[in-house]
Formats: C-alpha cells, structure tokens, sequence
C-alpha cells in the first residue's frame, strides 16, 4: 500500500528548517514593525509634552499708560496665543485695568464662580456677574452671590510706557 501524500500538503513536522527560519524571522519582523507603528506616536507624544511650549506663559502688551486713565476701571482686550502640543490657537481675553496713580491692578474678567464674563459697573462701583449674580468690589473681592474667591489679578509691569501682564494661568 501506497503512503503518498498529495503535493502542496504538509504535516506540522515537515517544515524544512529553512522555512521554519525564515516563518521564525517574518513574524519577528512583523512584530517589530507593528511595535514600531504603534511606539512612534506614544514615544512622540511624551517627547511633545515634555517640551510643550506654551505661549500663553509669557508677558503680553496690553498698551501705553495713557490708555488707562488715572481713578478708574479701564476694560481692554488682547490675543492670547497658546500652543498645545502641534495646536496653535488665539483666543480675545478681556480684562480690567485698575489704576491709582502708579497702584496698577490688572483683573481677569473671569467670575470665579462658574467661569462667567464680568461687566464692570462704574456707577456701582462693582464687577456684576450676569450668571448667578456674583458681585464684587473695585478690588475684586467678592461682596455677594456664590463666587468662592476674589478675580484673578494678573502680575503686571511698566515697561518702556507700555502696560504689560504676564499670562501664565490666563
Ligand atoms: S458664574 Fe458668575 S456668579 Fe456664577
């Protein structure tokens, strides 16, 4: 009795070792090629977030002096670039110059409550929140309604006649 097997049929045990080898080294390669596809973005990713770059920590012009008159509550706006990671965005802050002779205080015009825009109200003397009624005083403190802490102030310097304020946690 004949034990021919058919052609291009195989058992487990008759792979040739060269076969076997190169079966052996394939699927290594093919292994590393798919670490390598998916390490590349988790290793760029980390390298991105330790060397981010953000522009919004940095001084930023809000105008000359005399933009902001002596006695009062000044509001102006300005850009604020931000990069994170690849993304460049500008985003319009407002806030409030308060000036006093050479007492400068810059407000965020962020209600601490809830992340609401302040108006300020010169015939009350008071930043008024629209939201919740969150009020507070010409020093940013607050006097009613349920913000937990007083605005923001942003340092701030003269530099050269020009305003400045530095915007690391703009
Ligand atoms: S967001 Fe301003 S009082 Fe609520």
């Amino acid at each position: 009795m004949s034990t021919t097997k058919p052609q291009g049929t195989e058992e487990q045990g008759d792979v040739s070792p060269s076969r076997r080898r190169f079966m052996t080294w394939a699927a290594n390669a093919m292994g590393g090629l798919i670490a390598l596809v998916v390490g590349i973005p988790i290793v760029g990713s980390i390298f991105t977030a330790i060397f981010k770059k953000n522009n919004g920590n940095s001084w930023v012009t809000l105008g000359t002096l005399d933009q902001f008159p002596d006695g009062q509550i000044t509001p102006i706006s300005f850009q604020l670039a931000s990069k994170d990671g690849w993304m460049k965005t500008q985003s319009q802050q407002l806030v409030y110059v308060s000036r006093k002779g050479s007492n400068i205080i810059v407000f965020s015009s962020i209600c601490t409550h809830l992340g609401c825009r302040v108006s300020w109200k010169a015939s009350l003397n008071e930043f008024k929140c629209p939201c919740h009624g969150g009020t507070y005083n010409d020093q940013g403190q607050v006097i009613a309604g349920p913000p937990p802490k007083p605005l923001h102030r942003y340092p701030n310097k003269v530099s050269g006649g020009k305003l400045m304020i530095h915007t690391s946690d703009a």
